[in-house]
């Protein structure tokens, strides 16, 4: 035989015990071995009145069982009261069965604010009241167990029954928290929405159906939940006629927006059906299962785009390409960038030479492995990263920085592994910065550069605009060294060998196109004339000094101009310039600097091989 779950010591409260679920509730823990504490205030089924004989007989009905039991006869509004008969009785209280109700049907048209009111006060204020009085001794003692009576009406909505059904689920809400609070001290806080024949239900259920509806089979269900062996606790049950069962939140799976892009009404409507599809619902049983959703949401944001930038697969994406150069290409590129124009002057030879003993790269070469294996990407048609989808005709170089990270060898294979560093919205256009690291083949690092390009027609998806203000400002007083140099005509044509052959340089055809009214030179040419005539000024000619280099190209610059380099040395080892065209007195390089390495470095002999 199985095991009675007996109550024997335990003292139980049960309020509204006068009548219908009460009395059964009651009885049974009686039977059960517990003492009681017969609440009841005697009112009619909506509320009115008052007696102390609801009460009274069923505590009389317990006597004559054999059982313990005391009567009172305070509202549960007065909820110290009751606790304290329980005390004064028997000294403690184990079990709490909130029970007390009534009833009073109107349709919420019209309902006053006093019925409103006094099914909340009963119901929900009841039930804080007793509850607030028995916990503190619950929680000293390490034990309790609360019930609240909550309602179909509650869970699903009743007509006529709006007070009674925000009373119903407020109570829910009620034992969920206190479930929460009470775990720690072994206090555990369970809701029954029952269905049983009673006073309450007689002009509301069918009448043959009545008989099928005795409390006691709800009550079963309390008696369990109630037990020192029962350690559910914050659940929801609906009880009646024999049938048991837990009810739980069901959570579709919902759809996440793409916020940047906004998100408006029409949105919702277009995501409707998802949003509703309860296909592959999740059951959330705490408010963390809230947190973690939104957490994830945050976490997974998407970047946002359009059709010529996808932000989420480009920030996701790396792109590695292969390249390499030898002395010749240093050779070439040093005479690209106006190196050794005379060749009576020893001093560059050591760029165009190789069989010079100080041969060496001309730093700034240091920005071509990447550019050329940008330039083989575009070639081949294929995107820098992936998730880019613009054409090169939109682009422009707009900023370029570029860091030695090892003295550079005087051949080498290298990789180039680009990433995308940045992306500003500057609606309607764009500005992407790229991360470019050039490897060598043993992996030492050898570059790292930053590729800024302005991008037309490419933004407006709502992203950041980016930091605006300038850096690198020349200081008011006059330069601390000024070079003047002039291009050849043919300076274009000379550069483009190490590497970029857009026609934009080399094809009047092409160029005018664009509006210009010749080709025009390279920014990353007159970017080499920088960084020459910084090695020239102020490091005695010696490319090991040369650590980094950050321009910002203005304008562009016609083969044949002079380039005139403006240099300020504002520290030690950082160079502030700006570079005008003579003939046309423009800023063609603004916001630029270079840093140089307090000691030279030097290539070790392998890089000689
Ligand atoms: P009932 O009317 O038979 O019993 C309720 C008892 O509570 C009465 O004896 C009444 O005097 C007492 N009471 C009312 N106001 C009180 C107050 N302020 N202080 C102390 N006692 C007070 O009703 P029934 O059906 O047994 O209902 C018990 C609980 O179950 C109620 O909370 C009710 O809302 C809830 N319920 C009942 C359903 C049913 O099918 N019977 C359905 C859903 C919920």
């Amino acid at each position: 035989m199985t095991r009675q779950l007996r109550y024997d010591e335990k003292v139980v409260i049960v309020t509204g015990a006068g009548n219908g679920l009460g009395r059964a509730h009651a009885l049974a823990f009686s039977r059960l071995g517990a003492r009681l504490l017969v609440n009841d205030l005697g009112v009619s089924a909506n509320g009115a009145g008052a007696s102390s004989s609801a009460a009274d007989s069923v505590v009389a009905e317990i006597k004559a069982l054999g059982g313990q039991a005391v009567a009172n006869y305070d509202s549960v509004v007065e909820g110290e009261k009751i606790v304290a008969s329980a005390l004064d009785a028997f000294g403690t209280v184990d079990v709490l069965v909130n029970n007390a109700g009534i009833l009073s049907d109107v349709s919420f048209q019209k309902m006053t604010a006093d019925q409103w009111d006094a099914i909340l006060r009963v119901h929900l204020t009841g039930s804080f009241r007793v509850t607030r009085a028995a916990w503190p001794v619950m929680r000293a003692k390490g034990y309790g167990r609360v019930i609240m009576t909550s309602s179909g009406a509650g869970i699903y909505g009743n007509f006529g029954q709006a007070n009674y059904s925000a009373a119903k689920l407020g109570l829910y809400g009620f034992a969920k928290s206190l479930a929460i609070e009470g775990q720690s001290k072994g206090i555990y806080v369970n809701t029954i929405a029952p269905i049983a024949a009673s006073r309450l239900t007689e002009n509301v259920l069918p009448a043959e159906l009545m008989g099928s509806l005795k409390p006691e089979y709800v009550t079963s269900l309390v008696t369990w939940l109630c037990h020192q062996d029962c350690v559910e606790t914050s659940g929801l049950f609906e009880v009646g006629a024999g049938y048991v069962s837990k009810l739980r939140w069901e959570r579709s799976r919902g759809h996440t927006f793409n916020v940047r892009r906004g998100m408006g009404p029409e949105d919702i409507q277009a995501q409707w059906s998802k949003i509703t599809d309860f296909e592959q619902a999740e059951h959330p049983s705490s408010i963390n299962d809230t947190f973690s959703v939104l957490l994830e949401t945050v976490k997974s944001r998407r970047l946002g785009g359009n059709e010529f930038i996808d932000l989420d697969q480009a920030t996701a994406a790396e792109t590695i390409v292969p390249s390499s150069y030898d002395r010749r290409d240093l050779a070439v590129y040093a005479l690209g960038i106006g190196a050794a124009r005379d060749p009576l002057d020893a001093s560059d030879l050591r760029f165009v030479y190789e069989r010079a003993v100080d041969f060496a790269a001309l730093p700034s070469y240091a920005v071509m492995p990447s550019s050329n294996a940008m330039l083989a990407l575009i070639k081949e048609g294929k995107p820098l990263l992936k998730g880019l989808s613009y054409g090169l005709e939109r682009v422009l170089h707009g900023e370029q920085y570029t860091e030695i990270r090892a003295p550079l060898p005087l051949g080498a294979e290298v990789t180039n592994c680009f990433r995308l560093k940045a992306a500003y919205d500057k609606d309607p256009h764009a500005v992407l910065v790229f991360s470019v690291v050039t490897t060598d083949q043993d992996g030492q690092d050898l570059a790292y550069n930053e590729i800024a390009a302005f991008v037309r027609g490419a933004g407006g998806w709502g992203g950041e605009r980016g930091p605006s203000g300038d850096i690198n400002v020349p200081p008011e007083r006059d330069p601390d060294a000024i070079i003047e140099e002039k291009t050849d005509l043919n300076q274009a044509l000379l550069y483009r060998l190490s590497g970029d052959w857009n026609p934009m340089h080399v094809d009047p055809a092409f160029a005018s196109q664009f509006g210009f009214p010749r080709p025009i030179l390279h920014g990353l040419c007159t970017y080499g004339y920088v960084a020459r005539h910084v090695i020239k000024t102020f490091c005695d000619n010696d490319p090991g000094f040369f650590k980094s280099i950050r321009v910002r190209f203005a304008e562009s610059v016609f083969p044949g101009e002079t380039l005139v380099t403006r240099m300020w040395r504002e520290s030690e080892r950082r160079i502030v310039l700006e570079v005008r065209v003579k003939e046309r007195d423009k800023v063609v390089i603004r916001n630029a600097a270079v840093g140089l390495f307090e000691r030279a470095l030097v290539h070790t002999r392998s890089q000689y091989k």
